[in-house]
């Protein structure tokens, strides 16, 4: 796709993303797999982690090892469908602080309100992964990475688990230099700007609200 979008195209995927779209999966399903999901592109969010050697010793020689040196992450949740993503996220970056950013659309004007935000003290020092699981219009994504760099944000990416195009020639235009991860690029929005085929209201599907 274009630069700085990456589409996971993997079997596992398109088998777990299945059991999400089915309307008889229940919140308890759902909230696994959209964790399960959550871990893989977290793995694909921190491939170019600057790394440190530094000697050990196995039962049999001296080699070099490898850590991650201390960047300082942050993991923001759109709220309140992007919790779903957060403990998967720190299954793989468990020292990462955790912001929120509370975003709903407005159900006539399908515009994104803002209703909440609390960030780490320190967020303008941090790498953010912005996490949702729906990019739809992607006006909520795009508000939500505006208001991060209002705060001095530099580098962040945002991991969705379903895009529609719309949502993400948005990102590109507004915030080109964002890098997008999703693990599932679908056909379009429909006339009330869901994801088609989609898997519904994120946010309900994952706490049982509908
Ligand atoms: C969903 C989803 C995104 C947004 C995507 O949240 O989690 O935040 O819609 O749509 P957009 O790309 O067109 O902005 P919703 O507004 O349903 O709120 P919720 O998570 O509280 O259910
Ligand atoms: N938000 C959702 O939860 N689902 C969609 O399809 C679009 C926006």
């Amino acid at each position: 796709m274009t630069e700085n979008v990456q589409i996971l195209d993997h079997p596992v995927i398109k088998h777990k993303i299945s059991i999400l779209r089915d309307i008889n999966t229940g919140s308890n399903e759902f909230r696994s797999i959209i964790k399960e999901i959550s871990i893989i592109l977290a793995y694909e969010a921190t491939k170019d982690l600057d790394l440190e050697e530094y000697e050990i010793q196995t039962p049999i020689t001296k080699t070099t090892g490898y850590k991650i040196s201390g960047k300082k992450l942050g993991i923001v949740p759109i709220l309140r469908a992007g919790l779903g993503m957060v403990d998967g996220v720190l299954e793989v970056l468990p020292a990462a602080k955790i912001g929120h950013i509370g975003m709903y659309r407005d159900e006539e004007t399908l515009m994104p309100v803002e209703y909440y935000s609390k960030l780490p003290n320190d967020v303008e020092k941090r790498d953010i992964i912005v996490v949702d699981p729906m990019l739809a219009t992607g006006g909520s994504a795009c508000d939500a990475i505006e208001n991060l760099k209002k705060k001095g944000c530099k580098e962040i990416k945002l991991l969705s688990i379903i895009a529609a195009p719309e949502g993400i020639e948005k990102l590109r235009e507004e915030h080109p230099d964002v890098k997008i991860i999703v693990a599932q690029l679908d056909d379009g929005l429909n006339e009330n700007s869901y994801i088609v085929p989609g898997l519904g209201d994120a946010g309900d599907r994952l706490f049982g609200t509908k």
